[in-house]
Parts: C-alpha cells; structure tokens; sequence
C-alpha cells in the first residue's frame, strides 16, 4: 500500500543554525515541501538582514532539495509600521515568545497588556501579517496553556482582522477555542497527538520527549487527535520538532524539544491509518495550511509506503521520537 501526498508542509520547526542545521536541515527538506521556520537563536531573527542571511544559510544546508523556507521573524512591540511593510516581503509572520518561556526567548514580550501591543497588531493586521504564538504563561506548568487562554481570547477580540495561530496546542480547552473566534488556528505537532505526561514522567524519565509546552492528559490528546484526523480546517500539521545534542537531553537540566522531523510523515500516516482516517492526513499536512497562509507551496509529491521502518539511534548528535522503535510507513521518494 502507498500514499502519495502533495507538498507536505511543516508549519512550525526549528532547524538551527551553524552545524545542526547542517544536519537537521535536510532531514526535513527532503520529505517536506516547505516549513515555517522559528525564529529562535541566538541572538534571535529580529531584522530584515538576519532573517535573509539566515534563509541562505538554511537553503544551502538543504541539499539542492526543492525546499522553500518560510521565514518568521521574532516578534518585538517597537517594530515600526515601516520596517513591517517592508518585512512583509521576506516573511510569512511574527513569531511571539513570552520573555523566558522556553528556549532562548529572554528577548520576548515581557508583558501581555495588549496596550503595549496595540500598535504592532494594527499594523500586522492591516498587513495581513499573521502572528504565531507560544500560548504560555509562566504559571504551574500543566496549565500554563489553560491560564494564557484569557490572552488569546484578549488579542482574537481586540484585533479581529488579525491571524492568529496558537502553536502547537496541548488542551482540551485550547482546541475549543477555535470554535469560538473566527481568526484563530492553531498547528498541532507529532508528539502531543501520541503523547501524555504518562510518557514522559509516569515511569522511568524521557528527556527525549521533555518539550514545552509539556505533553498533558489522554483527554487533552484525545481532544487533539480529533481536530486532527478530522482535518478541522483551522488546524495545521507544524512538527516543533527541536533539535537539541544528546548530551544537552541526557543531563540534569534537560533542554525542552522533541526532534521528529526525519520521523513525522511516517509517524502521522500510521497514526491516521489506525483511526481509519488516512484520507484526511493531505489536509491536516498541506491544505489547511496553504489555505489559512494563503499560499501555493512548490509542487512536490512524496510517497509513503507500509513497509517497516526502523528509526535511527540517533542523527548526528541528536536522538529522535521513536529512536530504535519500529514504524509501519516509511518514505518511498520524494519527487
Ligand atoms: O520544547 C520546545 N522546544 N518548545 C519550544 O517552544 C521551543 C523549542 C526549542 O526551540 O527548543
Ligand atoms: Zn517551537
């Protein structure tokens, strides 16, 4: 049996720079047809300038695959309407971190009063300039997503013109929100459609599945797979799959990612063959997406077959979802 889907999109990843984007870049360009790219290094993507440099150095990591990189930039309040219009031409939105909520976002917005903000949301709305967010707050960490919904609840009501994507939702409650404000999203990632707390702290410790936001209870993943293999069209496949060194997981003070870009594709095809929904995965992986961004993705077919795959111990240094484990999909070609 194989399954061919037309432009895979990954809306929500993290490729690196410098020596692992060389490694993790290819591992998504080539069975992907394009992906938003975070814009979380060090220091973070925050000028027209960076954010190109960083494109070239990506697109050269790739290995001539045909492979679009969808730029963000790292949202800051005192952007001015200009410099945004002229950003508008190099990216596809802003990314927003709170200050300090996860990997390398000490320069975020420190403060959610959205009179702070005002100016820059009317500037991405009358620029249709979407805005991706990390919903968290700095709360008890299994409600962290639950106390930021009053937040995106504020910025849907304030700035109705605005797009808004919750990235990678965890809840119940989250998901619920969609239903209530036309102009949220969100994407869903490979790991908390398989995951609970249970997976990662109920028996022996798995720092590879360690992420933030923290993976939450079976009903919050039920509630996840259902907007998912539905293909709810307001959610999007984006992976967050964020590469870190095995030494920086295998050690006190474990870094927060789950690396699954080189397993996504397959991982969601044998999830949506056991629900019986195969037929929805072109949606929830490409068409959803190009339909909420507005965008034509290059042509790219990738095939998926049943035949056992066997992921990898590790790539380079880093070790991903599954490693060692035996999937029911692999990857034909991509074309
Ligand atoms: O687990 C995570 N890792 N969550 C994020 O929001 C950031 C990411 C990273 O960059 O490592
Ligand atoms: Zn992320």
């Amino acid at each position: 049996m194989t399954l061919t889907l037309n432009s895979p999109l990954d809306m929500h990843l993290h490729v690196r720079d410098n020596d692992m984007l060389k490694t993790v870049a290819p591992l998504s360009s080539n069975s992907f047809a394009s992906a938003i790219i975070m814009p979380n290094l060090v220091p973070p993507v925050t000028t027209i300038k960076a954010l190109q440099e960083y494109k070239q150095r990506i697109i050269r990591s790739t290995c001539r695959d045909n492979f679009t990189p969808l730029m963000t930039l790292f949202f800051k309040s005192d952007y001015s309407y200009e410099f945004l219009k002229e950003a508008k031409k190099y990216i596809a939105a802003l990314k927003l971190y709170p200050s300090g909520i996860t990997t390398n976002s000490e320069g975020g917005v420190s403060s959610m009063d959205i009179d702070g903000l005002k100016d820059t949301f009317e500037a991405m709305s009358e620029l249709e300039i979407p805005l991706l967010v990390h919903g968290e707050t700095n709360g008890f960490v299994m409600d962290r997503e639950k106390e930021f919904s009053s937040v995106y609840e504020q910025f849907a009501k304030n700035f109705p013109k605005l797009k808004i994507v919750m990235e990678h939702i965890t809840t119940k409650h989250s998901a619920s929100l969609l239903d209530k404000y036309e102009n949220l999203y969100a994407t869903i990632t490979l790991h908390h459609l398989y995951i609970t707390l249970d997976d990662v702290a109920g028996g022996m410790l798995s720092p590879h599945l360690f992420c933030k936001p923290i993976a939450k209870r079976p009903e919050d993943r039920e509630a996840l797979l259902k907007l998912a293999l539905s293909a709810n069209p307001k959610v999007m496949f984006g992976s967050d799959s964020a590469p870190h060194p095995q030494d920086k997981k295998e050690c006190c003070g474990c870094a927060a990612g789950v690396f699954t870009a080189p397993i996504a594709l397959q991982a969601l095809a044998q999830l949506f063959e056991r629900h019986g929904k195969l037929k929805n995965l072109q949606a929830f992986v490409s068409d959803n997406a190009q339909k909420i961004y507005n965008f034509k993705p290059i042509d790219k077919k990738v095939t998926l077959e049943k035949k056992e795959f066997i992921v990898p111990n590790s790539y380079g240094s880093v070790v991903p979802m599954f490693a060692g484990e035996k999937l029911l999909w692999s990857i034909k070609n991509a074309l």
